[in-house]
């Protein structure tokens, strides 16, 4: 078990990390998900509560939309694991979470995954859905200077993660492009049961937006 004074260590270092962001993948995000984590996990008895917990936290802090040198970030991130109480096949196992569980790295490749990675992969993507999820994506266009709708702009269907990354699109669009195919991507059967709510709630609220969109609302 990680004692208080470890996890305080970790808290810190992801505090640092990403105390800048401002795309949506703040300390809030993260917290957010420590907690679906945590949820899960109760119904999961053959995984590993700390484990979960530390990918959970470090999950974005070497994602190559947030940090500049992803090597260096790598490098630390590996270093601060081998100073805490655990064994280093657990180490390596974090790292392996953390580095391949996210949606754009997915759209070239798909991989095995461990319950642990199951988990906080679920855990991540029910933050993106929902509530929470339709405001976070708003504030990533945002951020990166997307508009917020354009009928001509359509939704692409198959992409490359550069493509996903890099080329011109819209906050609409991005329901299209990946919030609404999550639902039927969770692994763990809490996961599942969690994804059916937000994922209506987006349905009605797309259905709201274009109502309100053309005058008919
Ligand atoms: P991952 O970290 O799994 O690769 P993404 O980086 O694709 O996930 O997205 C994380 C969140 O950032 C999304 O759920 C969404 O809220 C926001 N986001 C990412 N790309 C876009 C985009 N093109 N338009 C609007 N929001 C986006
Ligand atoms: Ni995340």
């Amino acid at each position: 078990m990680l004692t208080s004074n470890e996890k305080n260590t970790v808290i810190q270092f992801v505090h640092d990390k990403l105390a800048q962001d401002t795309t949506g993948h703040g300390i809030d995000h993260i917290e957010r998900v420590v907690r679906l984590t945590q949820s899960i996990v109760q119904h999961e008895p053959s995984a590993n509560e700390d484990v979960c917990w530390l990918a959970a936290y470090l999950h974005d802090v070497i994602d190559d939309k947030l940090v500049n040198d992803v090597q260096k970030a790598q490098q630390e991130v590996i270093m601060l694991l081998s100073t805490l109480s655990i064994t280093q096949h657990q180490q390596d196992e974090i790292m392996l979470i953390i580095n391949t569980m996210s949606f754009s790295k997915q759209l070239e490749k798909s991989f095995d995954y461990t319950i642990n990675a199951k988990i906080v992969q679920d855990a991540d993507r029910l933050d993106a859905i929902g509530a929470v999820g339709i405001a976070r994506t708003f504030v990533y266009a945002g951020a990166k200077g997307s508009v917020l709708y354009d009928e001509s702009i359509k939704p692409r269907l198959e992409m490359t993660k550069e493509a996903y990354r890099h080329e011109k699109s819209t906050a609409i669009n991005h329901f299209y492009e990946k919030l609404l195919l999550l639902k039927d991507r969770m692994h763990t059967q809490t996961a599942k049961q969690m994804a059916q709510k937000r994922h209506e709630l987006m349905l009605l609220y797309l259905e709201n937006f274009y109502a309100e969109w053309e005058g008919r609302m």
